[in-house]
């Protein structure tokens, strides 16, 4: 992870720099290379794309894959498909989000897990 992450940012991002069509493809850049939007960047980052800030937002907050914390070693995926709820996903879900101090899509109060609600990984049989 970079020392100053903002000014990674502006690194990452200024292929696409004055062009606002291109935000959601510099989020995605910077979500690659830093794992994250870091949120202290978004003030920049819409400078930069010259859009108003709220629209990177709303942008980073409407897609899921974007996250506005780092992630954490290891991952861990819940399935909240069809078949898992079935088979008890939420309560599985609850006892991690007990267990770890975090909601689905955070990362543990300790840092060290992050936890990712998923939609069918094809292992529900
Ligand atoms: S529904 Fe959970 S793996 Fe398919």
């Amino acid at each position: 992870m970079a020392e100053d992450p903002v000014a990674e940012v502006k690194e990452l991002i200024s292929p696409y720099a004055g062009n606002p069509g291109d935000l959601t493809r510099a989020l995605h850049r910077v979500q690659k290379d830093l794992g994250h939007i870091p949120p202290d960047s978004s003030e920049l980052m819409a400078e930069l794309m010259r859009v108003p800030p709220s629209r990177v937002n709303e942008v980073v907050t409407f897609y899921h894959r974007f996250r506005l914390t780092p992630p954490g070693r290891p991952s861990i995926e819940v399935c909240l498909g069809t078949a898992c709820h079935v088979r008890g996903a939420e309560r599985m879900s609850g006892a991690i989000r007990e267990e770890a101090g975090a909601g689905l899509r955070y990362v543990s109060s300790d840092g060290l897990f992050d936890i990712q609600a998923v939609r069918c990984l094809g292992r529900g049989d």
